[in-house]
């Protein structure tokens, strides 16, 4: 098992670039299954969860080609002739669900794994099974697969409500209605960026879709689409996740480049809470340029549904406060207990506590290295962080959550100005006891 050595407060400096973004790479890739010819995808991230949903797409018969190096992935899905997708692949990664979507809107049916929970607690699918079956699927649970069949063979479309909102369900329900045979409309539909880029490629293939980024969406249905080639966006995550860092490891004054982002994907939120850390910032067509005040102020957040502060962001966030001068809290509106990288932060020193759906934290205090565990995707990045500000080295172990969703991470730090370096360690190996000389 890999880990991250971070020797700290080495500071950041130069250019940090933003890849392709995970969360809108993963729906395009269900959407080529709607497609009977090769649909080409440039920008895609090399990265565990892409490889994961290649192989998902393959099991149902597609073929799949990735190249890393120019990070075009191709999918030819002329015959998808086992519309399913099994647990094994589905557990490791819970987008694998947009495989009901795709595969009903292909074939008219489909038998998918029911996705696992996440380190963070339960993750329901519920919105995306009522959405379906008001969209005129038949749904029956069996053996912890969802089984959606349709009696004519192709769904009617519907109506359906949102509650609470979903980004995951808002796809999953564009994937099946944009090949239904009548009208669908989805309210209380997700407004994230990830979801306009996916709906916008949907409607390249020749999906009608209106009022993509507001609250109601509506669909006519075609009766197929065609294979095109799209460009993903870049990772807002990534982009906020760098700002974050130049803000709190960059030497003051001294002005970090962040590439290849888009800041519009980022929500005023973010925005607001990032200028009134004092951080000084310029917004770029391609570029946001970052440079650390002498000190960071406080600044509370609370999570919420775009274009509110990303859920996505709030571990990261919970560093910065860590490093400001004062006390600030953040919430998380979207997830009940999103705070598993708080034990961990609590052992470099970060003086953190948890009551609720909110973390105090008060910043300012010494932060040292130590031994962490990472839990999920967006908690390894903030103990990355973390050891980048950290007085001596930080192990972060675990990585492979981090290689979930952050591609060359440690080279794109490592040519930044980080001492950071990725080995190999034994998960299990036990520390040898001591010979005590003398000791009776
Ligand atoms: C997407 O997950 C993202 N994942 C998550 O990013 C992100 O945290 C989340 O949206 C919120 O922005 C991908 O895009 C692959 P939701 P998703 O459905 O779609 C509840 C990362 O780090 N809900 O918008 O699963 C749910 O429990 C990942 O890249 C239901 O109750 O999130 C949550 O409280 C982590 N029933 C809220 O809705 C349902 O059927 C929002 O979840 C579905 C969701």
């Amino acid at each position: 098992m890999d880990k991250l050595v971070i020797h700290g407060q080495q500071p950041l400096q130069g250019t940090l670039p933003v890849s392709g973004s995970k969360n809108t790479a993963l729906p395009l890739m269900a959407a080529t299954l709607l497609a009977k010819g090769t649909t080409t995808i440039e920008n895609v991230p090399s990265l565990r969860d892409v490889h994961t949903f290649s192989n998902v797409l393959r099991i149902s018969g597609a073929d799949v080609q990735f190249d890393a190096d120019t990070n075009r992935l191709q999918v030819d899905a002329s015959r998808i002739n086992y519309p399913e997708a099994p647990y094994e692949l589905v557990k490791k990664m819970r987008a694998s669900f947009y495989m009901l979507g795709a595969l009903v809107g292909r074939c008219g049916r489909a038998r998918v794994s029911m996705p696992g929970g996440c380190a963070w607690g339960p993750r329901p699918v519920d919105l995306h099974i009522q959405g379906m079956k008001a969209f005129g699927a038949n749904i029956e649970l069996d053996e912890g697969y969802v089984v959606a069949t349709t009696p004519s063979g192709r769904l009617e479309g519907g109506s359906f409500r949102l509650e609470p909102s979903s980004v995951g369900a808002t796809i999953n329900l564009l994937l099946g209605a944009v090949t239904a045979r009548g009208g669908s409309r989805i309210e209380n539909a997700a407004m994230e960026p990830d979801v306009v880029a996916f709906g916008e490629a949907l409607k390249t293939m020749g999906a009608q879709i209106d009022g993509l980024g507001t609250r109601t969406i509506e669909i006519q249905g075609v009766d197929a689409l065609d294979a095109i080639s799209f460009r993903n966006t870049p990772d807002r995550i990534e982009l906020g996740t760098f700002m974050i860092a130049a803000a709190i490891a960059g030497k003051p004054g001294d002005p970090i480049r962040i590439t290849e982002g888009d800041h519009e994907h980022l929500g005023h939120a973010f925005k607001e809470a990032f200028a009134e850390t004092g951080a000084h910032v310029e917004y770029e067509p391609d570029v946001v340029t970052v440079a650390a005040p002498d000190t960071l102020n406080p600044v509370s957040i609370t999570t919420g549904v775009y274009p509110g502060f990303p859920t996505d962001l709030q571990a990261q966030w919970t560093v910065l406060l860590a490093c400001a001068d004062g006390t600030a809290t953040v919430t998380d509106t979207i997830y009940d207990d999103r705070f598993k990288h708080i034990p961990e932060l609590q052992r470099l020193g970060v003086e953190v506590s948890v009551k609720g759906n909110t973390a105090t934290v008060h910043g300012g205090g010494p932060i040292k290295g130590a031994k962490v565990m990472s839990t999920d995707l967006r908690a390894s990045v903030s103990l990355v962080l973390a050891g980048m500000i950290a007085e001596g080295d930080t192990h972060v172990l675990r990585i492979y959550h981090l290689d979930r969703g952050y591609e060359d991470l440690q080279q794109k730090l490592s040519e930044a100005g980080v001492a950071i370096r990725r080995e190999e360690y034994d998960e299990f190996a036990e520390p040898e006891p001591q010979q005590t000389v003398g000791a009776e």
